[in-house]
């Protein structure tokens, strides 16, 4: 893992590019194939670490998966063989999702304690709250959590305090085979998990979703089948070539973007001044300076999503005047900007929320941040922390003037496809350098 991306900036990208399949649609498919012993094919399935991580992982409790061509998967489970769910990696934190599919199939469930991350604590109260409340004895152990349920699992409604991603699809696998109604209100809706509520319902789930009022109304069934489903394309994938489009003052088309599930993203670049010009093939992101200053709040979908914030930093470090980010989602999401400060930007960050409080108020997270443009950005060596902000660093390095060089890109690797690849194919000149 010596591996190191070596960064000349300065270079205008162009040209176009495929979004791949969403990282965070597939690895839940990939969990929802667990609900059946019948085979599925998922289509459009990117080629990343954090699938690879997935695949072992239920291949460990049972599944035989097998890629057919360069991004389709086939999975078929016809029994789970241990109610262990392995860890891993413990940053990925796939197996809390494989806590109902194999509490349904076997009764009983132990899965590792998912680790802290750069970002924030992460805590699954909301999963284990909603599994007990459908009947689940929940058990905390040391290293684990250990649940049974020998009677299967029940119906109920319940509230969430926050529309959290993961939970809501922890109850989306727990109610399609529980026993009645589950009804849950303030549901996450993001573009993922409508993917993931299209798939289920193929497979025979029976789920209402009211998107506006964020309530999932879910029928249970005895059994769930085989089917075929298509990945939608990666939102993080689309913003971040956005980004590294507009910071380099370059023109670019991302072939398959939707603009629909990046309605926030594109509002925030034509506030800025950049340009967005939806076509029937994608969308065709360009430069156009000077950039307006702006002021930035995450907020679950159809927000600004927390994901997105990070490449936008870099956007806001080329804007005239003083912007804002404000993290709402997770508590410890802007320390990536350390190393774009050491790049050359202006930022100040702040534990106090700017604009509307948010629930991190006066909690001493340092989660608002100021940013102060427009500065020129200088190439740097940056060692990358987490995913998201890995990509940052990538796309400052691309506006930058001169070399950076760019260590821990197992990273961006964990959620991007041959990225270095393909941006040399939009011009960059990125070299990936070491064993
Ligand atoms: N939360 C709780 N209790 C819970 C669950 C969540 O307090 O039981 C809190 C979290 O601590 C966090 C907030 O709720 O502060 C949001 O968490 P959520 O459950 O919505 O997110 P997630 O399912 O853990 C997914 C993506 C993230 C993405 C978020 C927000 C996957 C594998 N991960 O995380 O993606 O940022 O939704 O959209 O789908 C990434 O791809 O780099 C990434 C971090």
């Amino acid at each position: 893992m010596n591996q190191r991306f070596v960064i000349q900036g300065g270079v205008p990208l162009s040209g176009e590019i495929e979004v791949h399949g969403a990282k965070n649609a597939a690895t839940k498919l990939m969990v929802a194939s667990l609900l059946t012993k019948e085979a599925c094919v998922i289509e459009n399935v990117p080629r990343i670490s954090d699938i690879e991580l997935t695949r072992e992982l239920c291949e460990r409790i049972g599944s035989v998966v097998t890629f057919e061509g360069d991004h389709a998967l086939r999975m078929e489970t016809p029994e789970i063989k241990q109610s262990a769910v392995p860890e891993l990696s413990r940053r990925n934190r796939i197996p809390i999702l494989a806590i109902a599919p194999v509490l349904h199939r076997r009764g009983a469930v132990e899965v590792p304690v998912p680790g802290g991350c750069p970002i924030g604590h992460r805590p699954i109260n909301l999963h284990i709250e909603a599994l007990r409340l459908m009947g689940a004895k929940v058990l905390r152990r040391e290293y684990s959590y250990y649940a049974e349920s020998p009677n299967g699992l029940t119906g109920a409604d319940m509230t969430f305090e926050f529309p959290s991603v993961g939970a809501t699809e922890t109850v989306l696998f727990a109610g399609v085979l529980a026993r009645g109604r589950t009804v849950l209100r303030n549901a996450a809706i993001e573009p993922e998990i409508l993917n993931l509520v299209g798939m289920l319902r193929d497979m025979g789930a029976n789920i209402v979703c009211d998107e506006p009022g964020r309530v999932m109304t879910i029928e249970g069934v005895r059994e769930l089948g085989g089917v075929s489903a298509v990945v939608i394309p990666d939102r993080n994938e689309i913003v971040s070539f956005a980004t590294a489009a507009l910071v380099t003052d370059g023109n670019v088309l991302v072939r398959g973007a939707d603009p629909l599930h990046i309605g926030a993203f594109l509002q925030s670049v034509r506030a800025a001044g950049g340009i967005a010009e939806v076509l029937s093939e994608g969308i065709r992101f360009s430069g156009v300076r000077p950039y307006q200053a702006l002021n930035v709040q995450t907020a679950p979908h159809p927000g600004f999503m927390t994901d997105w914030q990070q490449p936008f930093a870099v956007l806001l470090t080329q804007a005239k005047g003083q912007s804002s980010i404000h993290e709402t989602i997770y508590e410890e999401r802007l320390g990536y900007l350390r190393d774009l400060a050491r790049m050359g930007a202006s930022v100040e960050t702040d534990v106090a929320c700017v604009g509307d409080p948010c629930r991190f108020s006066g909690l001493g997270y340092v989660h608002a941040c100021r940013v102060s443009g427009p500065t020129r950005l200088r190439g740097a060596a940056i060692a990358m922390s987490d995913l998201r902000a890995g990509m940052a660093h990538v796309i400052a390095a691309l506006a930058a003037d001169g070399e950076s060089v760019v260590t821990g890109i197992e990273h961006v690797e964990r959620g991007y496809e041959k990225i270095d690849e393909r941006l040399r194919g939009l011009g960059a000149d990125i070299q990936r350098v070491g064993a």
